[in-house]
């Protein structure tokens, strides 16, 4: 691929532990712009643990330890400065399992939508029909709103 300037996220000698236990061997992968990069392995060769590095996801689990260089539009994802709320907006994920709070669909779409910004009731109502209209899951919830996300099918819970 061409130079540095066309990817949105590079990644270079990344090792990571789990305490004792070595999971990544110095990873080097970067990610075009405007693509789509698919990660392809057997179980438990650490691709979960890869992704979960790139928003550090990692921070708070006790023992452990990550090394190398994560440039998101060439800034440093590990440095102290680094927003984390702004990366994880930027960087985000969706689960294997879902994992809906265990409130409202309503409110597990307004949470996010919420979070660093005052926002009014009627254009909260506007964002989370239109982010759920985005995840192809407006028609289905639309009805049930104030019901518990719990309660919907395993893909509605990952679409919501
Ligand atoms: N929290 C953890 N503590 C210790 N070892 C872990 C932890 N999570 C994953 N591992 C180990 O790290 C390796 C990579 O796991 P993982 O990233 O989940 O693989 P994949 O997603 O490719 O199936 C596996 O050997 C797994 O057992
Ligand atoms: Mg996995």
């Amino acid at each position: 691929m061409a130079e540095k300037e066309n990817y949105l996220l590079t990644t270079k000698n990344v090792n990571l532990f789990y305490g004792k236990k070595q999971a990544l061997f110095d990873i080097n992968l970067s990610f075009p712009k405007n693509g789509i990069t698919a990660l392809i392995g057997p179980s438990g060769s650490g691709k979960t643990t890869y992704l979960r590095s790139l928003n550090r996801m990692h921070d708070l689990s006790p023992g452990v330890k990550v090394e190398g260089k994560f440039l998101f539009h060439n800034n440093d994802i590990y440095s102290d400065n680094f927003d984390l709320v702004d990366l994880r907006k930027r960087i985000g994920m969706v689960f294997q399992q879902p994992t809906p709070f265990p409130f409202s669909v309503y409110d597990n779409v307004a949470f996010g939508l919420r979070l660093g910004k005052k926002i009014s009731k009627h254009q909260l109502d506007e964002d989370v029909e239109k982010a759920l209209r985005q995840a192809g899951v407006w028609n289905e919830v639309k009805d049930r709103l104030g019901a518990n996300a719990l309660g919907l099918s395993g893909g509605q819970q990952q679409r919501v």
